[in-house]
């Protein structure tokens, strides 16, 4: 680094690590965190400014996979996402929060978490994502995921809960509202679950924190 990256070079905020340290002790327990309202205010209040300033056309319908097409996957998940990408100052704050957060449970747990990526979901009245694990065990390598909630005073007759399933046989879960503040971490293999419909739009933020899949000459890019 010359004289001149180095006065530009800005370094990682520092975040308070509480928050990070319930996550780690969780994930040790049972694998998954379930942090009612435990977002840091500035950090949900960026993330509102970043979601209310996309437009219509820049959400783009969810997809399920190459191989299938935008009807079939209709079936399963009816939302409209966005890719955060660090674009707009808020943006690079939650990025820079979730990077701090990886860097903790990385120091804590020694799991490799190699890069993230996470985009804005909209799920309109009516519209779902049917039961589903978000990586296959020796596939892919999205090892950990994020999901954190933006809307304010969810009731339970709104419907739209995430339900999350301890594991394949599990058919009750545990249900969460996706109210502001709220989100959840959780171990991408190991938990299957589902966002029931709703009555309201309901909007999210999805993540997964992945390692790295380079092997030899094939070089695994961050996104
Ligand atoms: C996902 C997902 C859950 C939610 O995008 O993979 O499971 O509650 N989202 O929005
Ligand atoms: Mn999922």
């Amino acid at each position: 680094m010359n004289r001149e990256q180095l006065a530009s070079y800005q370094p990682l905020h520092v975040f308070d690590e509480a928050i990070f340290e319930n996550i780690v002790d969780d994930l040790v327990t049972t694998g998954f965190s379930i942090q009612k309202h435990g977002l840091p205010d500035f950090i949900t209040q960026a993330l509102l400014t970043c979601q209310r300033s996309i437009s219509d056309a820049e959400y783009k319908k969810a997809g399920i996979g190459r191989a299938e097409n935008y009807q079939t996957a209709e079936k399963v998940r009816g939302d409209e996402i966005c890719w955060i990408t660090g674009s707009s100052e808020e943006g690079a704050l939650w990025l820079s929060w979730c990077e701090a957060m990886q860097q903790y449970i990385n120091r804590s747990l020694f799991m490799g978490l190699f890069s993230f990526e996470s985009h804005f979901a909209c799920y309109e009245p009516g519209k779902f994502y049917k039961r589903h694990v978000d990586a296959f065990k020796g596939q892919g390598n999205r090892v950990l995921s994020l999901v954190a909630y933006l809307n304010d005073s969810w009731q339970e007759t709104d419907g739209g809960e995430l339900v999350l399933y301890f594991d394949e046989n599990d058919q009750i879960g545990t249900k969460v509202l996706p109210e502001k503040g709220t989100f959840v971490v959780f171990l991408s293999e190991a938990f299957p679950h589902e966002v029931l419909p709703a009555l309201r739009t309901r909007h999210s933020v999805a993540g997964w924190f992945r390692v790295n899949g380079s092997v030899n000459d094939s070089i695994d890019p961050p996104r």
